[in-house]
C-alpha cells in the first residue's frame, strides 16, 4: 500500500491558497492561517513558511467587488458552529442575542400547506441544495426569504424545516430580546448578531421580525427607530454575500417598506384550506383512529382557524378520549367550543350550541364539505332515518 501524505499534494494546496488569496476575505484568511498553524504544529515548518509568505504578500485590505466564486467561498467556508461556540450577549443585561438550533433539533416533519406553497418552498430549498450548479452559470441562490401570515399557521416551523433541509444550523434571533432601552444599544446588538451569523455557516432566523416596527408607535422613539432600521438595512445588505436569512412576521404591514424590499423572496402562509385542515387533523390526531367523516366534521368546525388550533384540538381530543367514551362527536365538539370559544367561528358556535336543526341543515348545505345525511347521522349519535325524520320536521313544522 502506498504511504501517501498530505504533503505530497502541497504544491496543489499552495496553488489553491494562492488563487483563493487573490480575492481574499475574512473566511479565506482565517482558514489559511489555520492551515499555517497546523502545518507548523505538525513539524512541516518549510511548508508553513511558504504559506505564510503567500499570506503576507496578499493584500488583505484589497477592496474588490465580490464575484460569484468569492460568494461561494463566503457562504461555504464560514466556520462551523459547535455547542461550545460563545453566543453574543447584550452587554448591559448579559442576555444572549440568539439561540442556536442544530440540525438534529430542527423539525423532521414537513409542514403541510397547499400544493402551490409547497412547490414555492421546494424551489427555495432546491436552489440551496443546487448551489454548485448555480455557480457554474454564475448565479447564486436567493439569500433571504420573508415568511408572513396569520398567527399559528406554521411559519416558525417552516423556517426551521427549511434550514433542516439545507443542512445548516439555525441562529434564532428573538428581536424582542435584542431590543434595549439604552440608546444605541439595540443597533449595537443587531450589528453584533449579524457579525456572529456572518462568521458561521448558518441560517439566520429573525422570528417575530415586526418587533422593530412596533417601536415606531412610540413618538419618543423616532430617532432610535431610524437608527435601528438603518442598522438593520445595512446588516441585511452585508449578509447577502454571507448566508441565508429568513424573516418571519405576523404583521407584515408594520414592516418598513425598505426592509420588506430587502428580502429576495416573500412567501405568504395563509390559514389552512379545508383540504389542508383535514390533512393536519389526520396528522395531529394520530394514533387515535377517526374515520373520514369524523375528520371532515372536525375540519368543518375549525374552518378559518390555524394549524396551531388543529394541533390544540387534537391534544384536547386525546385527553378527552382517555377519560370518556367515544360516541357522540357533536356533544364532544360542543364541549371543545365552550372551552375554546375564540377558536371557532362565532356563527357556527352559536348554531352548534343552540339550534340542532339549523346545525344539521348547515352541515348538509355546506358545498365545500358535501356531507350526506348518512355521513353525519352517526356524529349526532342517530341513525340515518331518525336524522331524516328530524330534518323533515324542521323543514315542515306542520308535521310536528
Ligand atoms: N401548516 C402546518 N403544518 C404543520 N404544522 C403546523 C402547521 N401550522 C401550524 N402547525 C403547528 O402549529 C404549531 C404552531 O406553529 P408555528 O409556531 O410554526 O406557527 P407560527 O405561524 O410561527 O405562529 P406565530 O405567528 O404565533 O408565531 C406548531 O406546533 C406547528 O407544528
Ligand atoms: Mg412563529
Amino acid at each position: 500500500m502506498k504511504n501517501i501524505t498530505m504533503i505530497q499534494y502541497f504544491s496543489i494546496i499552495q496553488a489553491l491558497c494562492r488563487s483563493a488569496l487573490a480575492n481574499p476575505n475574512d473566511a479565506i484568511l482565517h482558514q489559511v492561517k489555520r492551515l499555517v498553524e497546523k502545518l507548523e504544529k505538525d513539524g512541516y515548518s518549510k511548508e508553513a513558511k511558504s504559506l505564510e509568505g503567500i499570506l503576507s504578500s496578499s493584500n488583505s485590505s484589497a477592496e474588490m467587488s465580490p464575484s460569484k466564486i468569492q460568494r461561494s467561498f463566503l457562504v461555504r467556508s464560514g466556520e462551523e458552529i459547535s455547542r461550545k461556540t460563545p453566543i453574543p450577549v447584550d452587554k448591559e443585561t448579559a442576555t444572549p442575542l440568539a439561540e442556536i438550533f442544530f440540525p438534529d433539533n430542527l423539525p423532521q416533519e414537513e409542514p403541510l400547506f397547499d400544493q402551490n406553497i409547497e412547490l414555492a418552498i421546494q424551489s427555495v430549498i432546491s436552489e440551496w441544495n443546487g448551489f454548485d450548479q448555480l455557480l457554474e452559470i454564475d448565479a447564486s441562490p436567493a439569500s433571504s426569504c420573508l415568511i408572513y401570515g396569520p398567527p399559528g399557521t406554521g411559519k416558525t416551523h417552516l423556517a426551521k424545516w427549511i434550514a433542516k433541509q439545507i443542512g445548516l444550523p439555525v441562529v434564532l434571533a428573538r428581536l424582542e430580546g435584542l431590543m434595549s432601552s439604552y440608546l444605541g444599544t439595540t443597533s449595537r446588538n443587531i450589528g453584533n448578531l449579524f457579525t456572529f451569523a456572518n462568521r458561521y455557516r448558518c441560517v439566520l432566523l429573525l422570528d417575530e421580525f415586526d418587533a422593530i416596527a412596533k417601536l415606531r408607535n412610540d413618538p419618543q422613539e423616532v430617532g432610535e427607530v431610524k437608527r435601528v432600521v438603518n442598522t438593520l438595512l445595512q446588516c441585511l445588505d452585508s449578509r447577502k454575500e454571507n448566508g441565508f436569512t429568513i424573516g418571519v412576521t405576523n404583521h407584515e404591514t408594520l414592516l418598513d417598506p425598505a426592509i420588506w424590499r430587502r428580502f429576495d423572496i416573500q412567501i405568504e402562509i395563509p390559514r389552512p384550506s379545508p383540504e389542508v385542515m383535514i390533512h393536519l387533523l389526520k396528522k395531529f390526531v394520530a394514533p387515535l383512529d377517526f374515520d373520514d367523516n369524523e375528520i371532515k366534521f372536525l375540519a368543518w368546525c375549525l374552518e378559518g382557524s390555524s394549524g396551531a388550533d388543529a394541533e390544540m384540538l387534537a391534544k384536547w381530543l386525546k385527553r378527552f378520549f382517555v377519560l370518556h367514551k367515544k360516541d357522540n362527536y357533536v356533544d364532544m365538539m360542543k364541549q371543545f367550543i365552550l372551552l375554546n370559544s375564540g377558536r371557532v367561528d362565532s356563527h357556527k358556535r352559536n348554531v352548534m350550541l343552540h339550534n340542532v336543526d339549523e346545525f344539521i341543515s348547515m352541515l348538509l348545505n355546506d358545498k365545500t364539505y358535501s356531507f350526506k345525511q348518512k355521513d353525519i347521522a352517526p356524529l349526532f349519535g342517530m341513525t340515518a332515518s331518525s336524522l331524516s325524520k328530524q330534518l323533515a320536521k324542521y323543514k315542515d313544522p306542520e308535521k310536528i
